[in-house]
């Protein structure tokens, strides 16, 4: 700026001294002027000296002025929190303002004619050099991120911005050797560098991006195997539905659908009802609000509706499953279809009863055996006596009274209609089962004693099943106290030859209870947990250890209960629980 005034007032000068070689005859004119004329020259020229002083003093007011607002555009640009430098169209630094240096931890005055590019880390050159050269062949502004290294080697990354400035200065490069004309009309640009350090950004960015990365590698792998358990969900051999609480299929695996006669993907979005009748959705209702409160249910049979419309048994587990904020959003069911093994059951169930049926029939013949001893006997005095008396007839009547019963009773507790639920009446049940097995315990010298509460009302059960019951906790009682079991060497002592089964119901709350209590051995601790699991048994002839098992489904499928105790030194007692309904 200073040569720039300089050159200035020589080109001012230059003019003066051309228009003054033009003027040269004035001065023979001015002597010929009159003294009045000649002082009014000067007054004019003094005038107009005062004038010109006046418009110099105002000259300088403004240079003042000017520079000081030049000083504070001065310190904006040294100050800015952002780097300003300027480079000539080679690189080199022409003007830098204070930040910069301070930001590559150099001298402004050591910049001051290096290589722009010297600041530029290795790994950015190239690309420095491509913008830049971009930049001059398109003179289109640019932002460029890239690397800047500072003095001290270290690096940092920065946003560079950059302006052409055509025709700038080039005083910063004048010689001095007063030969400012050399370059004067040569077409030459400067490049205005904004630089700002993004290195805080840029390694949030980075920082970011690797979170980022490590986020979706998770996911990728999370995603995978959850990919894993669909899969394995898809093609598992039970069935899988997922329900909101609202009931409708949000997930249903192929085992599922297809048992149910659909394909997964019609049941999405439908109700669950849809694998159910109005029944079973009552059941269904009663299980869910049971899943609600405690989380979880298992084995439960449900009975479900096929497409085609038949009912078939399945075997439910229930679970909740739960979102972050531990809120239940959704039901899960885990199913398999117990259709084969119902009927399994129930052949097992009837192929039971005609075991223990068998095991009687020693003393069913007994039963009838003896009243047709009578009866012989009888007709060989008719033969004799060619008459009857009246109490003979009596005896022969209750005779055959006694065979229709014992029969009766037979045939009741095995006719294919009493397996069916109806209105039974406990008690009579027992005397029943009682009545067909009264030969074998006379014959064991086993006593009953029967503690029989009339105040036990009727119930809806299978008086087939129920006998069952009674009959395999009746038949292991005599097996006990006979000494047919293996138990306890320690409990053998107390094997009493003549044994007693103690029968009892009672009404306690709302429900019958049924106890079975026998003078026997009792049961092993060992083995108390075990004997209701199919195929236990410590007999070492005869026995299937099935005996219990279906008891206890039996009762299960009455809602009941039945449990094992021991009475210490006397025994073992079967207690069983039915609802009254
Ligand atoms: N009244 C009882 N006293 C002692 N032990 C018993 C009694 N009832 C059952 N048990 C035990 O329970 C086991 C299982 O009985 P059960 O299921 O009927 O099979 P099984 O009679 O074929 O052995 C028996 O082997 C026996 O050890
Ligand atoms: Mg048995």
């Amino acid at each position: 700026m200073k040569n720039k005034t300089k050159s200035f007032l020589k080109e001012l000068r230059k003019q003066a001294e051309v228009k003054c070689d033009g003027q040269d005859n004035n001065f023979e004119k001015l002597s010929n002027l009159s003294f009045d004329s000649k002082t009014r020259l000067i007054e004019e020229l003094r005038t107009h000296q005062i004038e010109l002083e006046i418009q110099n003093q105002e000259l300088r007011r403004l240079q003042v002025e000017l520079e000081s607002s030049r000083n504070k555009y001065q310190n904006l640009y040294d100050f800015a929190p952002v780097g300003y430098i300027t480079v000539n169209d080679k690189g080199i630094i022409l003007e830098a303002n204070l930040y910069i240096s301070s930001l590559l931890g150099i001298d402004r005055s050591s910049l001051i004619g290096a290589s722009f590019s010297a600041f530029i880390a290795r790994d950015s050159q190239y690309s420095h050099y491509l913008n830049i050269k971009k930049f001059l062949d398109t003179n289109i502004s640019k932002m460029f991120e890239l690397k800047v290294k500072k003095k001290d080697k270290t690096e940092f990354y920065a946003k560079l911005e950059c302006f052409l400035v055509e025709n700038g200065d080039r005083d910063e490069e004048d010689d001095g050797d007063g030969d400012e004309d050399k370059d004067e009309n040569e077409n030459y640009n400067q490049i205005h560098i904004v630089i700002t350090d993004i290195d805080k950004r840029k390694k949030a960015e980075e920082a970011l991006k690797s979170a980022n990365e490590k986020l979706e590698h998770r996911i990728e792998e999370r995603t995978s195997e959850i990919n894993k358990f669909k899969v394995i969900a898809d093609n598992a051999n039970y069935g899988m539905v997922i329900c909101d609480l609202d009931g409708t299929i949000k997930y249903v695996n192929k085992y599922s659908a297809n048992i149910h006669g659909y394909e997964p993907h019609e049941l999405i979005d439908k109700n669950i009802s849809i694998y159910h009748n109005k029944e079973q959705l009552k059941t269904l209702k009663k299980l869910n609000e049971n899943l609600f409160e405690q989380g979880s249910y298992n084995a439960k049979e449900l009975l479900h509706r096929h497409k085609n419309g038949k009912c078939f048994p399945m075997l439910m587990n229930g679970f909740i499953i739960k979102n972050k904020d531990n809120q239940p959003p959704f039901f899960s069911y885990t199913s398999v279809d117990i259709s084969n093994m119902k009927s399994l059951q129930a052949q097992l169930i009837r192929s039971e009863r005609l075991a223990s049926t068998g095991k009687l029939a020693a003393s069913i013949a007994h039963e009838i055996n003896s009243p047709l001893q009578g009866i012989t006997f009888m007709i060989s005095s008719l033969k004799r006596k060619n008459k009857l008396d009246p109490e003979d007839i009596d005896l022969l009547n209750e005779a055959f009274q006694n065979i229709k019963n014992t029969v009766k009773n037979l045939l009741d507790l095995h006719r294919p209609s009493k397996e069916l639920k109806q209105l039974v009446n406990v008690n009579h049940i027992i005397e029943q089962t009682l009545n067909l097995v009264r030969g074998y315990m006379k014959k064991s010298k086993i006593k009953t004693k029967l503690i029989l509460s009339s105040k036990i009302p009727d119930i809806i059960a299978s008086p087939q099943l129920l006998s069952q019951v009674f009959m395999n906790l009746i038949n292991n009682a005599i097996e006990a106290m006979t000494g047919r079991s293996e138990p306890d060497e320690s409990l053998k002592s107390i094997i009493s030859k003549y044994g007693k089964i103690t029968i009892s119901t009672n009404l306690v709350s709302d429900k019958i209870v049924i106890t079975f209590a026998d003078t026997g051995p009792g049961i092993s601790e060992n083995d108390i947990e075990q004997i209701f699991d199919p195929f236990y048994t410590r007999k070492q002839k005869g026995g299937l250890g099935i005996g219990l098992s279906i008891c206890h489904s039996i009762i299960e499928g009455h809602n009941g209960l039945i449990k094992a105790a021991n009475l210490p030194g006397k025994g073992a007692k079967f207690t069983i629980l039915l609802p009254v309904d």
